[in-house]
């Protein structure tokens, strides 16, 4: 039963400010790109990587990573969903397909290990998540609050996200919208999405501060490689 994992790399990153698309940014003399296969590869629970990547960078991606046999590279779109949507195309007959975010650098294999072993144990849906430990509002257009959610009821989502594959690729094309995780999508087929517990390492690379965040850690663990999870 295959597991492939689906990498979306081919966001610009704007709000990081660097000059290089997100996942191409350097953690500890690596990128993030290749220190989330790297996560993913030593799970040991993936068969194979489709690394997703903006068009004009196919190429020199192939030539760094896509030389092992287990990792494909294709070109992304303009929205995340259209990106999942090429690997999706790439994933061949996969009996579950994980979805996880390049800027998500530092996620521990564990992680990647628990999401599989729920999908194995006969889950459709699978997503790691953590506490929220702020109170969430939410507000109109104009800033004035309209609501305030029990933040026990809360939680903040990362990824991988895992799924049956047929489910996922039955999301992506009855549903077809833009969302900003995909289990949003699975959960308007009316799938039951099961969470798990994620890891403050997962957490998503997207602001400068984060960006100083990821290298302080990778600096206090040595090379970066044995950052010990949060659990
Ligand atoms: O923009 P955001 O931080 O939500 O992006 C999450 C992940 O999705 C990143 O790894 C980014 O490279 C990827 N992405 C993509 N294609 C896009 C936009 C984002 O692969 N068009």
């Amino acid at each position: 039963m295959s597991v492939v994992a689906l990498v979306p790399a081919a966001g610009r990153g704007v709000r990081l400010g660097e000059d290089v698309p997100k996942a191409f940014v350097e953690l500890g003399g690596r990128t993030m790109l290749a220190r989330a296969v790297d996560g993913l590869r030593d799970s040991g629970a993936i068969d194979r990587v489709v690394v997703i990547v903006p068009p004009e960078m196919v190429a020199e991606v192939r030539a760094d990573l896509g030389s092992a046999e287990d990792v494909v590279v294709v070109a992304g779109g303009s929205e995340r969903t259209d990106s999942v949507r090429a690997g999706l195309a790439g994933a061949g007959d996969a009996r579950f397909v994980l979805v996880h975010d390049a800027a998500r650098a530092l996620t521990p294999p564990s992680v990647i290990a628990r999401v599989v072993a729920q999908l194995r144990a006969g889950s459709s849906a699978v997503i790691p998540v953590v506490p929220v430990t702020d109170t969430i509002k939410s507000v109109d257009a104009f800033g004035a609050v309209t609501g305030t959610p029990q933040r026990s009821d809360l939680r903040a989502v990362q990824t991988p996200q895992g799924f049956d594959a047929a489910i996922l690729r039955r999301a992506y094309d009855e549903v077809g919208a833009v969302a900003t995780d995909d289990a949003a999508l699975v959960e308007r087929l009316g799938v039951t999405v099961q969470t798990i517990e994620g890891d403050a390492l997962a957490f998503k690379v997207t602001t400068p501060h984060d960006l100083v965040l990821a290298r302080a850690l990778l600096n206090g663990s040595g090379s970066g490689r044995e950052l010990s999870s949060c659990e």
